[in-house]
């Protein structure tokens, strides 16, 4: 399985010109990782100008290098409505390019008080419109009475529920504890921890998804993934990539994480 690397800009950079120059950056040593399939999510107000201001390989399927939004709302006026003030369909994001969508960040979970339901009406849309779907579940702490595991299979359970087993080759997803994101690459989660976690969500996974399709689905991890800490988390932690925020504005620091997965 090849590994994937996604870059979550988050609200950034604040310029357009400053996004071309990071993404211009990146793609320099992404087209380069025959391993590793690069996914740059900026915002959406920057997809079109990323896909067409660079080279025309970029967003093509043959390509190492994706486009992919943050988000993506759950009609498609394609289907008849569009009456939904502020919201981008899957429909438009595909249009400017995109192959990836990010659904389920606990930022607008947390922020946006976007609730298990609304993300599984995202998902099942942006599986409609032919996208791939980047699914975000992870919990806010680790208690001793180990509730966090209840709470990640309630977000896969109702986060999936009802999606076609077609779709399923079109998923990933993001384990991303909330206490580990944004910080140093210290504070993120232990290899261990991300193994014992990956386990568990194969294990719920497999109810829904099927006993042939559980393994085929990539788990990458996020949470402050950074150069110093991929190496274990690949090796020992057992992930198939990441999901990674603040590394991802500084092309020699996520172009050194895939460089350490290109070469694993
Ligand atoms: P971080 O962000 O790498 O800055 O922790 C990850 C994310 O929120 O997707």
């Amino acid at each position: 399985m090849k590994k994937i690397i996604v870059a979550n800009w988050k609200m950034n950079p604040q310029k357009v010109e400053d996004a071309k120059s990071i993404f211009a950056g990146i793609k320099k040593v992404a087209s380069k990782m025959s391993k590793v399939e690069t996914v740059v999510c900026p915002p959406f107000l920057y997809l079109n100008s990323l896909g067409s201001s660079t080279s025309k390989s970029v967003g093509k399927s043959n390509s190492q290098v994706k486009l992919g939004a943050q988000d993506a709302f759950w009609v498609n006026p394609m289907e008849g409505k569009g009456s939904f003030t502020g919201e981008i369909s899957p429909d438009m994001l595909k249009m400017t390019g995109a192959k990836y969508v990010i659904i389920g960040h606990s930022e607008r979970r947390e922020n946006l008080v976007e609730t298990n339901e609304m993300v599984n009406r995202k998902i099942k849309a942006a599986f409609e419109a032919g996208l791939k779907v980047i699914f975000c579940i992870g919990e806010k702490e680790r208690d001793a009475e180990h509730e966090y595991l209840r709470f990640i299979k309630i977000e896969i359970e109702e986060g999936l529920k009802g999606i076609k087993k077609i779709n399923f080759k079109n998923l990933v997803i993001a384990y991303e504890p909330i206490w580990a994101i944004g910080k140093k690459g210290a504070d993120a989660d232990t290899p261990a921890g991300v193994l014992e976690m990956g386990l568990y969500i194969r294990k719920t996974l497999q109810p829904i998804v099927g006993k042939d399709l559980t393994h085929d689905i990539p788990i990458i991890y996020g949470g402050s993934a950074e150069p110093g800490n991929v190496e274990a988390l690949l090796k020992e932690g057992g992930v198939q990539g990441f999901l990674v925020g603040h590394a991802s504005l500084k092309p020699s620091q996520f172009n050194e994480i895939l460089k350490i997965t290109n070469n694993i």
